[in-house]
C-alpha cells in the first residue's frame, strides 16, 4: 500500500472520529453537504413492486454487470465455459453466489473490491443434476468433481477495478487479485482458541490452520482496509454421525451441525462429523482477510466468537478502540459486539495486526427502552466448568449457549448490524421469525408469527459505542400495509419491503436496505431489491424502492463507493428462490431449465450470480 492510499484511508477515518467526537444527530446533520433535504431524505423516482426475469432501476440510472459468476479475475485464469468447469479453473475465477460487497480505495477511482461467496447450488451450477420434488439439489449426481468445483466456488474474491469514462472495469493483473475458497486457501487460528483441543483434527492436530472458509455472508471493512467475512451456515457443509456420547454433542445441535446440505463429506472426510468431530469448531468464525497485503496470511479470528455470524461491520469508539456488531442469523439466536482493548492506530497499519484478538465480546439483553452488553469471559456469571466451560476458547467455541445463560434476548433472526460513522446509532436488521409465539414476544421482538421483520435502532449514550448501556427504538416494523407494519405514511406502494438483511450507510449519512424474503417471495408480490429509508424528521420511517432483482434472486452487499456516485451491490442467487410461484415459469428451476438466464440472456449460458455497479446517467451522487 502505498502512503498516499493509506492517507485516503485516514482521512476518511479521522473525518469519521472528529465528527463523533463532536457527537450526536446534530452534528451528523451540520456536516453534511447541500439542502437540509439531502442530509435526511434521498430524491430518486421510485420503481415498482414486482418480478420478472431481469434487474430494474430507477429512472435515471445505469446498471453495469461488473462481474459474473466464472469471470476471470488472476492472470492465466481461464474463461468461463459451463460445459466444461473444473476446480481449478473455478479457483481463478469470481465464485458463485456472491453476497457481501467490501470497498478498499486504492486510490481516485481504483479500489480493491471485497466479495464474499456464501454458498453453491448444484442444480444451477451443473448440467444434469436436477432436483428432486422438494427442489432440492440431486446431491447424489454429484460427483467428485462437481464437489469440489463448488468448494472452489464459495468463499471470497480480492479483485482490483478501476474506472475510465464513468465505467468500472475489472483489472486482471491487479497485483492483489486472488481467490479465497473453502477448499485452497490456508487460515491462521488467532486470538483464545488457538490451540484449543476442540480445533485439533487429523490434518492439523495443533488446531493452529485450518484450511478454507465457508457460508461467508457479510462482513467489513476495518479502518484500516483489512476485510472481515462471516461464517454463516456452516451446519450446510456437514455431514454424517457424532460418535456416542461424544463431548461435543450439545455445542453440534446448537449449531444445527449438521445441516446435510452437501455431501462434500462422501469424498472429502473432514466434513464427516463421524470422521473429524472437531472440523464443525474450525468453521462459524469472523475472518480477517488484508485486502491490501496479500503476503498476511488470512486469520480465523476467534475472540469475535463462533456462531452462524451475518456480517462485522465496525466503528471507532470515541477513545479510539474498535467496536465491532455482529448479528448470528437464527432464529431466537443474538446480537454481539466486541470492543477492542487496544486502540486503533490510524498511522500504522501493521500496528492493527492483532487488534482483532485481545478485547471483549458482549451479547445484548433488550429491556424496556435499553440495552445491557453482557460480557461473554470465562469465570465471570455462569461461564464456568459447572457450566461445561473451561477455558475462554470453550466460551468462545459454544458462544451461543454462553449467551443464552447469560440472559441474552433471542432475537428474530438478526442478519446485518449496521453501525453509523457518525451518530452514533446503530441499525439491526432483524430478517423475520415465524416460530415466534404469541407468548415468546418482548419489547425488541414484538410480533408473534413475524414474517415480515423489522428494524431496530440503538442509540449509544454520547456516541461512545464502548458504553455498557445504550438505548434503542425501533426504525420500523417491516410488511405489507395492514400486517402490523409500521410504515411512515408518507411511503408508497411500492416503498415498504419485506424480510430486510443487509445494510448500508451512504457517504451522506444515509440509510438503505436490501432484501432477502427466500421463496416466500409472492407473499409480498415482488422480488427483492434495495430501498433508502430514511431515519430523521418527518421522513423516518419512510422507504422508496430502488433497485429490484431478477425473479429467483436476493439483494445482497449493498456498499457505495466513497464519493457516492456508484452504488454496488449482489445480485445473489438468480433464477433459484420460490421460481413455481413465477407464473410464467411455475416450476423448479436448473441449469438445463432456468428461471431466467439473467445477467447475459444467452441460450447456452445459465444465470449467473453476479456484482452490479449502479450509476446515475449524469455521475452525480447517487439519491441526490
Ligand atoms: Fe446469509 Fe443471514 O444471510
Ligand atoms: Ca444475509
Ligand atoms: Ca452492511
Amino acid at each position: 500500500m502505498s502512503a498516499s492510499h493509506l492517507s485516503d484511508l485516514i482521512a476518511i477515518r479521522l473525518n469519521r472520529r472528529t465528527l463523533l467526537g463532536s457527537a450526536g444527530a446534530a452534528a451528523a446533520l451540520a456536516i453534511a453537504p447541500g439542502k437540509s433535504e439531502a442530509a435526511t431524505g434521498v430524491s430518486f423516482t421510485e420503481i415498482s413492486h414486482g418480478v420478472d426475469e431481469t434487474h430494474h432501476v430507477a429512472p435515471g440510472h445505469d446498471v453495469q454487470i461488473v462481474l459474473r459468476w466464472g469471470d476471470p479475475i488472476v492472470p492465466g485464469a481461464p474463461a468461463f465455459d459451463p460445459l466444461h468447469q473444473t476446480a481449478a479453473a473455478q479457483a481463478m475465477q469470481f465464485g458463485y453466489n456472491n453476497d457481501f460487497v467490501g470497498y478498499v480505495p486504492l486510490g481516485k477511482d481504483r479500489a480493491l473490491l471485497c466479495v464474499n461467496h456464501e454458498y453453491s447450488i448444484g442444480h444451477l451450477m451443473f448440467p444434469g443434476i436436477g432436483v428432486n420434488d422438494r427442489g432440492e439439489t440431486r446431491r447424489d449426481l454429484m460427483s467428485a468433481d462437481q464437489c469440489a468445483i463448488e468448494q472452489a466456488a464459495c468463499g471470497a474474491s480480492v479483485v482490483e477495478i478501476a474506472r475510465h469514462a464513468g465505467q468500472w472495469h475489472v483489472v486482471q493483473d491487479g497485483p492483489r487479485n486472488r481467490r479465497i475458497t473453502t477448499s485452497g486457501t490456508v487460515f491462521e487460528v488467532s486470538g483464545p482458541a488457538r490451540g484449543s483441543s476442540r480445533l485439533a483434527t487429523t490434518a492439523d492436530p495443533a488446531g493452529e490452520q485450518i484450511i478454507g472458509t465457508f457460508g461467508n455472508c457479510a462482513g467489513g471493512i476495518t479502518p484500516w482496509g483489512s476485510y472481515l467475512s462471516g461464517e454463516e451456515n456452516i451446519d450446510e457443509a456437514f455431514i454424517g454421525t457424532l460418535p456416542a456420547h461424544h463431548r461435543e454433542a450439545r455445542n453440534h445441535k446448537m449449531m444445527g451441525v449438521p445441516g446435510n446440505q452437501y455431501d462434500w463429506g462422501r469424498h472429502d472426510p473432514r466434513f464427516d462429523i463421524g470422521k473429524e468431530p472437531h472440523e464443525p469448531n474450525r468453521f462459524g468464525w469472523v475472518v480477517e482477510v488484508d485486502a491490501l497485503d496479500p503476503s498476511n496470511p488470512p486469520k480465523k479470528r476467534t475472540a469475535l466468537g463462533r456462531f452462524k455470524h451475518e456480517g462485522a461491520e465496525s466503528v471507532i469508539s470515541q477513545d479510539g478502540r474498535l467496536v465491532v456488531y455482529m448479528g448470528d442469523d437464527e432464529r431466537f439466536q443474538h446480537l454481539y459486539r466486541f470492543v477492542s482493548r487496544d486502540r486503533v492506530d490510524l498511522h500504522d497499519r501493521k500496528a492493527n495486526r492483532d487488534l482483532l484478538d485481545h478485547g471483549t465480546l458482549s451479547v445484548a439483553r433488550f429491556d424496556q427502552g435499553g440495552v445491557t452488553w453482557l460480557p461473554l469471559i470465562f469465570g465471570h456469571g455462569p461461564l464456568t466448568p459447572e457450566n461445561g466451560f473451561e477455558s475462554q476458547a470453550d466460551v468462545l467455541i459454544e458462544a451461543r449457549h454462553a449467551a443464552r445463560l447469560l440472559g441474552a434476548t433471542p432475537m428474530d433472526r438478526p442478519e446485518d448490524v449496521q453501525p453509523h460513522p457518525k451518530n452514533g446509532r446503530v441499525y439491526v436488521i432483524l430478517t423475520n421469525n415465524n416460530k415466534r409465539q404469541a407468548d415468546q414476544v418482548d419489547a425488541a421482538n414484538p410480533r408473534a408469527a413475524n414474517t415480515n421483520g423489522h428494524i431496530v435502532e440503538l442509540v449509544a449514550p454520547h456516541g461512545d459505542h464502548g458504553a455498557d448501556h445504550f438505548t434503542w427504538d425501533v426504525l420500523v416494523l417491516c410488511g405489507p400495509p395492514g400486517s402490523g407494519s409500521s410504515w411512515n405514511p408518507a411511503t408508497s406502494e411500492n416503498g415498504w419491503l419485506s424480510c430486510p438483511d443487509n445494510a448500508v450507510i451512504d457517504p451522506r449519512g444515509r440509510l438503505w436496505i436490501s432484501s432477502d424474503q427466500g421463496s416466500k417471495w409472492a407473499a409480498s408480490g415482488t422480488a427483492d431489491g434495495l430501498w433508502a429509508l430514511g431515519t430523521e424528521g418527518p421522513d423516518r420511517a419512510r422507504g422508496r424502492m430502488f433497485f429490484r432483482v431478477p425473479i429467483g434472486a436476493e439483494m445482497a452487499g449493498p456498499c457505495f463507493a466513497p464519493d457516492g456516485r456508484t452504488f454496488f451491490a449482489s445480485v445473489q442467487h438468480p433464477a433459484s428462490d420460490g421460481t413455481r410461484d413465477y407464473a410464467p415459469f411455475g416450476r423448479f428451476s436448473t441449469f438445463d431449465d432456468p428461471a431466467t438466464r439473467w445477467p447475459d440472456f444467452h441460450p447456452k449460458l445459465p444465470p449467473r450470480p453476479s456484482l452490479v455497479a449502479i450509476t446515475r446517467h449524469d455521475g452525480k451522487e447517487i439519491g441526490i
